[in-house]
């Protein structure tokens, strides 16, 4: 498939990512996005092609920690039973296109998200938080959150959640069984896998053998579940790199009038492990049709 690639054109970054961005009118759903000419609107192609998934098992029924709501509203996050607003749409938006992509037969592993950027602060967290939370409202999925930001681990803190054993913990110890590191929430459909604790042979055992077992076990029996993993910056360590390597897509943050074209370039060539590398638009008012947000999510794709 020939994606267009935001990178090839002439212009600024931002122009040439408005022209992958632009929205266009639909006729059953108000605005999708514009994925060129061989991509079809991801709402009409998932209902068209993707069969009718079973209602999310019950599969869990052991104690849930509570979720901080109070502390979620105050950091911008989209609660679960909050008003529709611009944000949550936004994320609605682009949840239909990584499910979608995540339910094509050819993705391998698609149910596997990576999380990235090039850079710290650019909003990989507060994305891959708020997509979590959008995934998880859906019936027929539950989502796993992993924070795999090892050196700086902000899922917890961000849920008002207590530190416990997690993924490197997971990796550096066979003892250690995934399974009871993971955190179920009161927030139906959302599970989280903590970062653990950070060592100075993360990117070996990331590399390592174990991992693809330990990842297979996150989704075996749960044909329902996807994986979203926060991940470290591409530009500061290896690791995601590695991560890149295990997942089925790669969801890009881009922060408006932070992120360079070169830093953009460099992150990207270093995720290429990766086949389905999707670019996000994060924290601007820029729209090329008017359409004025308080924070602007563009979807676009790259390859
Ligand atoms: N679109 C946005 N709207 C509001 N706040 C945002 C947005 N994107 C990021 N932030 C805030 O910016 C800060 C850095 O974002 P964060 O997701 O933690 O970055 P990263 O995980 O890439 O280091 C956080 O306080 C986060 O809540
Ligand atoms: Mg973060």
């Amino acid at each position: 498939m020939n994606k267009q690639n935001p990178l090839s054109k002439s212009g600024s970054l931002l122009e040439r990512a408005a022209q992958i961005y632009d929205y266009v009118p639909s006729k059953t759903s108000g605005s999708v996005p514009n994925y060129g000419p061989e991509i079809l609107p991801p709402e009409e192609s998932a209902e068209q092609s993707v069969p009718v998934l079973a209602p999310r098992e019950a599969s869990y029924d052991g104690p849930r920690v509570i979720v901080d709501r109070d502390k979620l509203r105050e950091a911008g996050f989209v609660l679960p039973d909050g008003p529709v607003t611009a944000l949550s749409e936004e994320f609605r938006i682009i949840k239909r296109q990584l499910l979608f992509t995540a339910q094509q037969p050819h993705v391998r592993h698609g149910e596997r998200i990576l999380i990235c950027s090039a850079h710290p602060n650019e909003g990989k967290t507060f994305c891959a938080l708020n997509l979590a939370l959008s995934i998880a409202a859906e019936k027929d999925n539950e989502v796993l959150l992993v924070d795999a930001d090892f050196a700086k681990p902000s899922i917890l803190s961000s849920l008002g959640l207590e530190g416990s054993k997690g993924l490197m913990d997971v990796l550096a110890d066979p003892e250690i069984s995934v399974e009871d590191c993971i955190i179920h929430t009161d927030i139906p459909g959302l599970a989280i896998l903590p970062a653990g604790e950070q060592t100075n042979a993360d990117t070996e055992y990331l590399a390592s053998s174990r991992t693809r077992e330990v990842l297979n076990r996150l989704t075996s029996n749960k044909p329902k579940r996807i994986v979203i993993f926060d991940s470290p910056p591409a530009l500061s360590a290896s690791l995601a790199s590695v991560l890149a390597t295990h997942a089925g897509q790669v969801m890009m943050v881009v922060k408006a009038d932070k992120t360079t074209e070169t830093a953009l370039r460099d992150a990207l060539g270093l995720l290429a492990g990766c086949d389905n590398i999707q670019l996000v638009l994060n924290g601007t008012k820029f729209s090329p049709t008017g359409r004025n947000f308080g924070s602007y999510y563009g979807f676009g794709s790259q390859s």
